[in-house]
């Protein structure tokens, strides 16, 4: 059985959940559903970030102890991802013992080969935040949180020999072992690589507490990075079960957004290279959700809350809106008025009436049972042709991490059985008793629909289950085989459909 292994980045506990981060969850979500309705053995892994000296301070500011803050928000985390209906195999959290064990094991070997030196670190430093700024981070050599000049500082700490790597990171991505998409993406980490010289990595400090103690050192904490990515590891096994991490590894999409991609095409692969480990075959990078063109931060408070906009919009309908607006790669405006539009036309309109429609002509038509077709005219083959083909598009540009075309080659199927419905007029066919070719159009339109509810259920499996169990079905959706599925001709004769609530109801 193939397998397939599809990570998010974990998200920093000094941040609340937003659209961002729904953004990468939701798409994760949408992949591993998809495989695990091709008959795949999934892992699908989210979790949260949780070291770190402004983690530290966060909590301090709200009279917690750092544990104490980190539960509560990384519960929120969980709780998001639970009402926006994403099913991850395991929510990772850097503050587990079994993890924080496993980066110093990591540390170990990379000390034991050599790889880690002690040197000096000199940096900005703000010591409100007790935190390192690159000079571009900082506004007019100032801290960004406090406004206080931020001062060159040294300390001692322990260097990761990153430079050694720079040959063979090439290599790696050069060769494909690694690939980077999109292509744009790919090419500016090539030519970082081949035009500045890397240098090695300051992986411990000895001003911050709130970390995982450096194995040979005590007295140092982890660089919250070396931390971090391990957890691509940690959460399938790695040292503890190697049985169940060489079942996944090497992981098959690494999905993040293009602000952490530098580190993750060179700190991450260097790590690997370091622990004999093959890298990940492909990191998926996508744009920025902006408000107004900024990025979407807490710090920046124009963050959008992903259960608000569910309460108004429903679940799937913001699962559908975010994958649907934007090309995964390029940022996008959240703009709710966009939401709202398509809302009421794409998922109302063209799919909820749909659906609404051919099920009431049913009960109408044929007391809800599902009636036996007859033979072929020119418009039911077309209409086979183009609902069947969605499912080669689909699954191609799934493979290629394109959901907004998925989703639109989706969407040619369900205006086609809307033209189809419209042009064959059950309605004309009942009044002038054509009660075969009615049985066929209502047969076909109901077998468009079965079909049509596989085919969104990976971006909206509420729906899907409410359209599959309409059509008058008792499995659940989610233990379809898709390769027996999605053939023509499968809906049930002795099932009785029935045309209960819309699915979206208009707003
Ligand atoms: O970087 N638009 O965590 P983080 C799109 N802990 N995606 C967004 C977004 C936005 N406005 N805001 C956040 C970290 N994201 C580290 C990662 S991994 C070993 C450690 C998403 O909480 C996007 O996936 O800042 C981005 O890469 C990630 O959240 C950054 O999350």
């Amino acid at each position: 059985m193939d397998k397939f292994y599809v990570t998010t980045p974990i998200y920093y506990v000094n941040d609340v959940p937003h659209i961002g981060h729904s953004y990468t969850t939701i798409a994760a979500d949408v992949l591993a559903r998809y495989h695990r309705l091709k008959g795949e053995d999934v892992f699908f892994l989210t979790g949260t970030d949780e070291h770190g000296a402004k983690v530290a301070q966060s909590a301090k500011a709200v009279g917690k102890t750092p544990l104490e803050f980190c539960d509560e928000v990384s519960r929120k985390f969980r709780e998001t991802w639970q009402l926006l209906n994403v099913k991850n195999d395991e929510f990772i959290r850097t503050t587990a013992g079994f993890h924080e064990k496993a980066v110093q094991k990591i540390l170990d070997i990379l000390n034991d080969q050599g790889l880690i030196y002690k040197g000096e670190y000199t940096g900005l430093y703000c010591v409100g935040c007790e935190h390192y700024y690159t000079p571009g981070e900082l506004v007019d050599g100032k801290c960004p949180l406090h406004m206080k000049t931020a001062e060159m500082v040294s300390e001692e700490t322990y260097f990761f020999k990153l430079g050694d790597f720079q040959e063979r990171l090439l290599e790696v991505i050069k060769s494909g072992r690694m690939v980077i998409e999109p292509e744009e993406r790919q090419n500016e980490v090539v030519s970082f690589l081949e035009k500045e010289k890397l240098t090695d990595l300051a992986i411990s400090r000895s001003k911050v507490e709130w970390g995982v103690k450096i194995p040979f050192d005590p007295s140092h904490t982890t660089y919250v990075w070396v931390d971090a990515l391990s957890n691509y590891l940690t959460g399938i096994g790695w040292p503890e079960n190697m049985k169940k991490f060489n079942r996944y590894w090497p992981a098959d999409v690494q999905l993040m957004a293009k602000d952490i991609l530098r580190v993750h095409a060179t700190i991450w692969p260097a790590l690997l290279m370091a622990l004999e480990i093959d890298p990940p075959k492909r990191l998926v990078i996508h744009g920025y959700f902006t408000v107004n063109g900024h990025k979407m931060s807490k710090s920046l408070g124009n963050v959008i809350d992903p259960a608000s906009l569910s309460g108004t919009y429903t679940v799937d309908g913001l699962r559908y809106f975010i994958l649907r607006e934007f090309s995964f790669g390029q940022d996008g405006d959240f703009s709710i008025p966009r939401l709202h539009e398509r809302y009421n036309k794409d998922l109302a309109n063209d799919l909820g009436n749909l659906a609404s429609r051919v099920l009431a002509m049913v009960e109408r038509y044929n007391d809800g049972a599902v009636p036996e077709p007859g033979p072929d005219e020119e418009a039911d083959k077309k209409l086979k042709q183009v609902v069947l083909d969605a499912f080669s598009k689909v699954d191609d540009q799934l493979k290629r991490v394109s959901f907004n075309e998925a989703l639109a080659s989706i969407w040619v199927a369900v205006n086609e059985v809307n033209r189809y419905v419209d042009s064959t007029a059950p309605w004309v066919l009942s009044k002038e008793g054509k009660t075969q070719r009615l049985n066929t159009v209502l047969y076909d339109a109901l077998e468009s629909l079965r079909l049509i509810s596989l085919l969104i259920y990976p971006f909206m499996p509420s729906t899907a289950g409410k359209l599959y169990s309409q059509l008058g079905f008792e499995a659940d959706i989610e233990k379809t085989d898709l390769k027996k599925a999605a053939v023509w001709g499968l809906m049930d004769r002795n099932a009785k459909v029935r045309k209960g609530d819309a699915l979206f109801p208009r707003l």
